[in-house]
């Protein structure tokens, strides 16, 4: 049987994974599934047409129906979508429907790069390779700020700051898998690092787990 190859990577809101995740699936030739997307086309499609975030049945409908081939990162990246993300994916029945797509996904050959939450923990608690990328609220808040301003956008950085605390604490306090390294995970804290340094730590850690395993 060939091996699949996963990369897990969680961290919170704004860490900077999704770059990483993206710069580590182009390197090693791997599928790439941004898990986020998932939970935000339920958030999107309850928001559509009007339906409470808190009807569980709904978004349990609305699970069922993702099709990971048709997430679309335009519509989905709105911030109030990512707000209502958070919210729907505290429901246990959601989160399982979910991640049984991303299971399927991870187990497709030659394998994949995985970023969310609870991908190390929950998804693909086998993966080759976890890391647990973070950087602190702050900075995350000025990434952010300096984000929007560079699209010709306007915000406060005292609110982008407090919506990330906010979302933090969602991700962090939910009862069913909440965002929380992985004991096998390997830390990255991106506060002071620019994206290709964290590229680079992660590739040594990557290359040195594959060179572990060809000699194996
Ligand atoms: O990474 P993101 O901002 O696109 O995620 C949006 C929300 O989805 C996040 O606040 C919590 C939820 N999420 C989750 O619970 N588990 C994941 N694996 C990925 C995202």
């Amino acid at each position: 049987m060939t091996h699949v190859f996963t990369i897990a990577i969680d961290g919170p809101a704004g860490a900077g994974k999704g770059t990483l995740a993206r710069r580590l699936a182009d390197h090693y030739r791997l599928n790439l599934l941004d898990t986020g997307l998932t939970y935000r086309a339920v958030a999107h499609a309850m928001l559509q047409v009007g339906l409470p975030l808190d009807n569980v049945s709904a978004a349990e409908t609305a699970a069922r129906q993702v099709d990971l081939a048709k997430l679309d990162r335009a519509v989905l990246s709105a911030h109030a979508v990512g707000e209502a993300a958070s919210k729907v994916a505290v429901f246990p029945t959601v989160r399982r429907i979910l991640v049984e797509k991303q299971r399927a996904f991870a187990r497709t050959p030659p394998g994949a790069v995985l970023d969310g939450r609870d991908i190390g923990t929950v998804v693909c608690p086998d993966a080759d390779i976890k890391l647990y990328v973070t950087a602190s609220a702050e900075v995350r808040a000025r990434r952010r700020l300096a984000e929007i301003e560079s699209i010709g956008g306007t915000a406060d950085f005292a609110e982008i700051l407090a919506d990330i605390m906010r979302r933090d604490e969602r991700d962090m306090g939910r009862a069913d898998s909440p965002l929380k390294p992985a004991a096998d995970a390997h830390l990255l804290d991106t506060s002071e690092m620019a994206i290709e340094a964290a590229f680079l730590a992660a590739r040594a850690v990557i290359d040195d787990a594959l060179a572990m395993r060809n000699r194996a």
